[in-house]
């Protein structure tokens, strides 16, 4: 079976809350849990499906511990491997940076040559400008835990079940 594992900063509360969800549906046995904090390029590449929890934060970059891993990910050869990226952004106070940085983790993953699944509608988002847009969708799933939390439920359920045909789980 192909292992998959979910990469999220054991220091962050919304992620971590979303992250340990995104687990549960999928199966907790099915999916190991690395700490984005402390990832090494091994643990990377251990895995034939990464699931990657990128926040945005600092007005449309990606949170100081994924900015370290960036020289590492950018000499990385994921070909062969598939990634869904998730993000949390905040659509009222960040207009005109809702969720940019799972555009930039898209990019950075896609120069790597891993296959990226997991877009997902704007539908029922309300901001100005995203770099976590292409071709009219998000290059992942967006949570906005300050605006939407009551959608955030069903949000991680169809997700997830759309990247599973993806994953072949
Ligand atoms: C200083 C700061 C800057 C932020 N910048 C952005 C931003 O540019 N775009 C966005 O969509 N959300 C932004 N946010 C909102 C966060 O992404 C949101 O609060 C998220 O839930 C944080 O998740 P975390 O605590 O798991 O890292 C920012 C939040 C803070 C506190």
């Amino acid at each position: 079976m192909n292992k998959t594992g979910i990469f999220y900063s054991f220091n962050t509360s919304n992620s971590s809350k979303v992250a340990l969800k995104i687990q549960e549906v999928f199966g907790k046995d099915k999916i190991d849990v690395i700490d984005a904090e402390q990832v090494t390029e091994e643990q990377f590449l251990k895995y034939d499906n990464l699931i990657l929890s990128v926040p945005t934060w600092f007005d449309g970059e990606m949170p100081t511990y994924w900015d370290e891993f960036k020289p590492a990910l950018e000499d990385m050869d994921l070909k062969g491997k598939t990634v869904a990226i998730f993000g949390l952004g905040d659509q009222k106070s960040y207009p005109e940076n809702f969720g940019d940085a799972i555009g930039i983790m898209a990019k950075l993953v896609e120069n790597a040559s891993a296959k990226l699944v997991g877009h997902s509608s704007t539908e029922g988002y309300t901001f100005e400008r995203s770099r976590g847009v292409r071709d009219g969708n998000f290059v992942g799933l967006m949570i906005d835990v300050e605006n939407q939390n009551d959608l955030t439920d069903d949000r991680i359920k169809n997700w997830v079940s759309s990247i599973k045909k993806d994953f072949a789980l």
